[in-house]
């Protein structure tokens, strides 16, 4: 089989397409130096994920406290027959970050004969296994991969693709890792790659009583406060740092002002240390400020999606309202 993207032989075989858009790998020296310069300290989320703080992130899927996966995956077998019926036949799927292969084969599971699916990764490498075993298990579906960075909007335009509706799949709240302005960006970017009639399917986490949401960033077996601190212990592997990782804690604090959960790493006394030969000073008390994540309530979803050119055509969520998947689709007036 030959690449059809780049017209050579392709070492992807069971793929029918692999799109490398060379993505330009994210400095992790140069974002750590910059966010450590900074007052208060901060860490950028996306560098979290290696294998090690991605396989944490699996057990942090798996917690009793952490109700996010399983309300989504519990939504998602109930809505399958209706998601069914807005997509219709033939609908081509694409993934953004592909990584959550047990919600999209729920998905096309759901979905009656859908034509294709494409996953989009920053790691081609992680990508071009997510997409064989989804070539491997659906035979009759037409599966490609896109190298990119899908926060840069997606370029659909050149590829190969089955002219049926397409739905980009954005499960997990991913959106609420993003600042509000970002997260509208990111948005605006799927919306600019799609024709009218295509949708989106997104999921929102949503704001509920702050003990159970902090009880889901700070659980009681301390597996995200491993999750937290693998990116101090990331700093010191890979970017010859020093940081004394036992002398940092692990907190997860409500911020009603932006209805968001922080992470933080605390420091429980005085540290100096390196990263790549340049010192910095840590003092009691002073904390890391490692990740966001943004809760929405149905109207501050439906803003944020509005703001770029969507209506929000349907919403499902659990009998508790913890959490809600989306229906967007570009909206007539733009
Ligand atoms: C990936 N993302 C949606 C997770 C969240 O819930 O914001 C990341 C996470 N951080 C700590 N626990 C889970």
């Amino acid at each position: 089989m030959h690449d059809r993207v780049s017209g050579r032989p392709s070492a992807h075989a069971a793929l029918a397409f692999y799109d490398d858009q060379h993505p330009p790998a994210g400095d992790f020296l140069a974002d750590v130096l910059d966010g450590f310069s900074r007052s208060p300290k901060q860490l950028t989320p996306v560098y979290f994920y290696d294998a090690a703080g991605s396989a944490i992130f699996d057990e942090i899927t798996e917690l009793p406290e952490y109700y996010v996966t399983r309300t989504e995956l519990a939504i998602l077998d109930r809505i399958g027959p209706e998601l069914s019926g807005l997509a219709g036949p033939g609908a081509v799927v694409i993934e953004p970050g592909s990584g959550s292969s047990v919600k999209i084969r729920k998905l096309l599971d759901a979905l009656a004969e859908p034509a294709a699916y494409v996953g989009l990764d920053i790691s081609g490498e992680h990508l071009e296994a997510a997409c064989q075993e989804i070539a491997a298990d659906y035979p009759k579906l037409q599966v490609g991969a896109i190298c990119a960075d899908f926060t840069q909007g997606l370029d659909l335009s050149h590829l190969p693709l089955e002219s049926g509706r397409r739905i980009i799949f954005f499960p997990g709240s991913t959106i609420g890792n993003f600042e509000p302005a970002a997260a509208r960006d990111l948005l605006d970017g799927f919306r600019r790659a799609m024709r009218p009639g295509d949708a989106v399917l997104i999921g929102a986490d949503r704001v509920k009583d702050p003990a159970t949401l902090v009880a889901a960033y700070d659980d009681a077996q301390g597996v995200t406060a491993r999750f937290n601190l693998n990116l101090v212990e990331r700093i010191n592997r890979e970017l010859g740092g020093t940081i004394e990782a036992d002398e940092l804690s692990h907190r997860a604090v409500w911020n009603p002002e932006f209805n968001r959960i922080e992470m933080h790493l605390h420091a429980d006394a005085d540290q100096r240390f390196e990263v790549a030969g340049r010192e910095f000073e840590l003092r009691e008390g002073e904390s890391i400020h490692t990740e966001n994540s943004h809760k929405f309530t149905p109207n501050s979803f439906t803003s944020l999606a509005e703001s770029v050119g969507f209506d929000v055509l349907h919403s499902w969520s659990d009998a508790a309202d913890l959490f809600s998947l989306h229906w967007l689709e570009p909206t007539s007036k733009a």
